[in-house]
């Protein structure tokens, strides 16, 4: 939530920053805002909307500075206003800064600081935090690196703050705890951001900063510390990723290159760890700590959104291949709700980004209790990442449209390769099954190519139910998880109420809906539940429901029930809720663009939600 880019050094930062909050508008796009050293003096430019807005305001007129802050904004304390958009100034004008994540005692700060005097100009934490900053630093007469550390020691809640002012030229101070920032460390230059998006092309040298750091970043200096004002050697990593893996390379959204990239993404996720022919998984992180996981009491698994969806299919497939109890949990139901956790409970944690703050203080509050952490994250060295005892990475690529889509397929394919693994070590699978399933998973990527060179009729499907005003998407066993991920995309970017259901749970009550105005999407290839969820079909039918359905190739009989359908090929039933969640992907494209929406910035939703 929020993008924060920043830039000092020889260049001018202006573009550099402009940049750089495109590419980080997937975290937040309500209103942006930059914010320049000029001749020992501050300036602040923002604006309500996008950030192209921010950039038709501030027109052609003459801005330099070659140092400079930037933030593109998903409102937390304050409606999207130009008001409430940062940078903020402090009540001095002296000092400017940008704020990703909340202070949660901001109220409380707020009281201190009307009693001294100080009016606030926004409705924002943002503001509180940084005329505290100020505060303090004239109280104390201190620099304003030493106010900044003051002050935090004092806040609760998540950030990632960049502060520059007018008496230290060419320098951003940076602090995080709980929201990311990666410094990337160039010639004579710096650049900061929410993600390592913003400086691709100028370095691949990057600084990961950890909870209660705080980094004085100058063009020729990086200075990274801890609250206690003690230096910390920067760990400089090499950055394993492309330019072309953040742009569109020819497609009209990054969520339709994304869905198109599944063969490969999958693929990438399988190389190197999976071998069909010599029937062997590797994955490093699972196997130091197989014995426990096949040992434990039970696996939890906790994430949010369509990761959760994710960990609701692994369930299934854990159960059925390993015979160990899993638990699926929603990661903010979890961290308070004061669940029963002993120290042979393994918690298996998914998350795209690796930066969900439920996510990451339900796996901190697991992890003091004795369990044992893996993640399932696809952003390298992100937060949730460095939280757990080990993991498995999903090598998706950066995911830019903020529904999730090749994220959730490598999540899958990374889920069944744990459960194949464990089975294989726990000897709860033939060896004959084993090798099938493995020889299954190795042709995913090929049968995903085959959905997508087929995919012309989904676009006519769209466009006949697209002024729907609700859908029902059904589904049984290992697809039930797929019917409700259907539902969330659909509603995610078209804003037409769906709802996902377990096929035969629709009977206890949703069957009242059902008239000849509701579309009712089921999840119906070839598998054990298949005679049932064909009598489940029936049941829509004879009530006038429209019928549209996910079918195996060849399967006449339960085309014939619909009116439409969509097609994949045939796929042992483990492995199919990897193809079967393809053509709902591209269902909920199509409508949310025949509808006009900007499918790759749904309202109201951020890519990575750092807030609570
Ligand atoms: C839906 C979507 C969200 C995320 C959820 C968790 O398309 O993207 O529901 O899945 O916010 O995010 P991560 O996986 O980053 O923890």
């Amino acid at each position: 939530m929020c993008g924060i880019v920043g830039y000092t050094g020889h260049r001018q930062a202006y573009p550099i920053v402009i940049k750089g909050l495109k590419r980080l508008e997937y975290r937040g796009y309500d209103s942006a805002g930059v914010a320049l050293q000029q001749d020992n003096k501050i300036t602040i430019y923002k604006k309500k909307g996008k950030v192209s807005d921010l950039e038709d305001a501030i027109g052609t007129s003459n801005i330099s500075g070659t140092t400079g802050i930037g933030h593109t904004r998903w409102a937390t304390h304050g409606e999207p206003s130009d008001r409430n958009a940062h940078p903020h100034y402090s009540a001095s004008g002296k000092i400017a800064m940008i704020h990703n994540g909340i202070i949660e005692n901001y109220a409380q700060l707020k009281t201190e600081l009307e009693k001294k005097g100080y009016s606030f100009k926004s409705d924002t934490d943002t503001e509180v935090l940084l005329n505290f900053i100020e505060e303090i630093k004239t109280h104390n007469n201190c620099s304003l690196e030493e106010a900044i550390r003051i002050a935090l020691k004092r806040v609760t809640g998540a950030y990632v703050i960049l502060v520059i002012d007018d008496e230290n030229p060419d320098t951003i101070i940076a602090a995080r705890k709980g929201s990311p920032l990666v410094i990337g460390v160039g010639k004579n230059e710096h650049f900061l951001g929410s993600d390592a998006s913003p400086m691709l092309e100028y370095t691949k040298e990057v600084v990961y900063v950890n909870d209660y750091e705080l980094a004085i970043v100058k063009p020729d200096e990086l200075i990274l510390k801890n609250l206690g004002n003690e230096k910390i050697t920067p760990y400089v990593q090499k950055l394993d990723m492309e330019l072309a893996d953040i742009e569109k390379g020819g497609y009209d959204h990054f969520m339709l290159k994304e869905i198109f990239e599944q063969p490969t993404s999958i693929y990438d996720c399988l190389r190197g760890r999976l071998d069909a022919n010599a029937g062997s998984i590797t994955l490093s992180g699972i196997e130091q700590h197989a014995d426990k996981i096949i040992n434990a009491n039970r696996i939890i698994i906790i994430a949010c959104g369509t990761s959760w969806h994710a960990g609701l299919t692994a369930e299934y497939i854990i159960e059925e291949l390993c015979r160990i109890n899993v638990e699926v949990e929603y990661a903010s139901e979890f961290r308070y709700r004061n669940p029963i956790i002993n120290e042979g409970d393994v918690i298996l944690a998914i998350s795209q980004s690796g930066e969900t703050a439920d996510t990451l203080v339900a796996i901190e509050n697991a992890k003091s209790k004795g369990a044992t952490i893996l993640g399932v994250v696809n952003v390298v060295g992100s937060s949730i990442a460095r939280a757990s005892h080990a993991g498995v990475y999903t090598h998706a690529g950066p995911e830019i449209g903020v529904a999730s889509t090749k994220a959730f397929t490598a999540q899958l394919t990374v889920l069944t390769m744990i459960a194949l693994k464990l089975a294989y070590v726990k000897g709860t699978l033939s060896m004959h099954r084993y090798r099938e399933l493995l020889k299954e998973l190795d042709s995913v990527p090929e049968k995903v190519a085959w959905i997508l060179n087929h995919q012309e009729s989904i676009k006519r499907i769209a466009e006949k139910y697209k002024d729907a005003h609700s859908f029902l998407y059904l589904g049984r066993g290992y697809n039930f998880p797929i019917a409700l991920e259907g539902a969330l995309k659909l509603k995610e970017i078209s804003y037409i109420h769906a709802e996902g259901y377990p096929a035969a749970e629709m009977k206890h009550g949703p069957i009242a809906l059902v008239d000849e105005n509701l579309p009712v999407v089921f999840v119906a290839t070839k598998d054990t539940y298949h005679e049932k969820i064909l009598s489940n079909m029936q049941e829509i039918k004879a009530r006038k429901g429209k019928l549209i359905a996910v079918v195996t190739e060849g399967d006449e009989v339960a085309s014939k029930l619909c009116d439409d359908v969509l097609v994949v090929p045939e796929a042992d039933e483990i492995i199919a809720p990897l193809l079967n969640v393809i053509p709902l992907q591209l269902l909920s494209y199509y409508i949310g663009v025949a509808k006009g929406y900007d499918v790759d910035k749904p309202r109201n939703l951020a890519k990575s939600v750092t807030v609570e």
